[in-house]
C-alpha cells in the first residue's frame, strides 16, 4: 500500500471514534471515506446503532456493503456529523472540495450537520487554496456560455471527462475545473460564481469544518480552530 493510502486508511479508521451510539451521521465521498466506512460498518456489525446520509451514490454503495443503515432528508432535518474528504485545506480550514464530482451533496451534508470533521492525508495541506483546479458544477444547457463567464473570473477551466466521456454528477449536470492558481479570498470568490447564470455550486467550502485529522507518517493529528 502506498504511503498516501496508508494515511487515508488511518485518518478514516480514526474518524470513526468521533461517532457515538444513536448518531445521524453525514457520509462524504472519495477514497480516504471508503476506509472510514468500512470501519464504521465494522463497528455497526459489533452494535453501534447510529444511521447515516451518504453524500453520493458511490457512497451510498459502499455503505449499504458495509451494512450500514441509511436515512435521508425526508427522515431528518439535521446531522449530529458529518466526516468528509477535502482537495486542499487551507491553515483557516477553508477547502477545496468536489475532485471526486461529489461537490453538491456533499456542502448540503455537511452543512446540515452540528460537527463536521474533515479527514485527509497530510498533501491536502495547503498555504493557498487554488493550485488544485477548483470544481464548479454547472447546468448542463449552455455550458460554453457559463463557462466563458467564469473565465472572465480569472481562470481557464476545463469540461471534466474521464475516460473521454463528459463526466456527469450524481444530479446530472457538468462539472468544470477551473484554474485560479491562487484564490485569494475564497467567500467572495464563491458568490461571483454563484452568482453567474448556470452554476449550480462550487467546491469551495468555508466556515464549515470544525476539525482536521490529517494523517502523516508516524501518526493522525488533530487540528482544531
Ligand atoms: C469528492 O467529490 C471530494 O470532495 C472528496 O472528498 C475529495 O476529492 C477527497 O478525496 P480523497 O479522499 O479520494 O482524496
Amino acid at each position: 500500500m502506498e504511503h498516501v493510502d496508508r494515511q487515508k486508511q488511518m485518518v478514516g479508521e480514526k474518524a470513526v471514534d468521533y461517532i457515538e451510539n444513536g448518531m445521524l451521521v453525514g457520509l462524504g465521498s472519495g477514497s480516504t471515506m471508503y476506509y472510514m466506512l468500512k470501519e464504521l460498518g465494522k463497528r455497526v456489525k459489533e452494535g453501534l446503532h447510529i444511521r447515516g446520509v451518504p453524500s453520493s451514490i458511490r457512497t451510498e454503495n459502499w455503505a449499504k456493503e458495509f451494512g450500514i443503515p441509511l436515512t435521508d432528508f425526508s427522515e431528518v432535518e439535521r446531522l449530529d456529523i458529518a466526516i468528509d474528504g477535502a482537495d486542499e485545506i487551507d491553515p483557516n480550514f477553508n477547502l477545496i472540495k468536489g475532485g471526486g464530482g461529489s461537490l453538491l451533496r456533499e456542502k448540503i451534508v455537511d452543512a446540515a450537520a452540528d460537527r463536521f470533521i474533515v479527514v485527509a492525508d497530510e498533501s491536502k495541506l495547503v498555504n493557498h487554496l487554488g493550485a488544485f483546479p477548483l470544481p464548479v458544477e454547472v447546468v448542463r444547457f449552455g455550458w460554453q456560455l457559463t463557462k466563458k463567464q467564469i473565465e472572465e473570473l480569472g481562470c481557464s477551466a476545463v469540461l471534466r471527462e474521464i475516460d473521454d466521456e463528459v463526466f456527469v454528477t450524481n444530479n446530472n449536470n457538468y462539472i468544470l475545473d477551473c484554474r485560479f492558481d491562487v484564490i485569494k479570498d475564497s467567500e467572495k470568490l464563491h458568490s461571483q460564481l454563484k452568482s453567474l447564470l448556470g452554476v449550480v455550486e462550487t467546491g469551495l467550502f468555508f466556515n464549515m469544518a470544525d476539525e482536521v485529522i490529517i494523517g502523516r507518517n508516524d501518526g493522525a493529528e488533530v487540528l482544531k480552530r
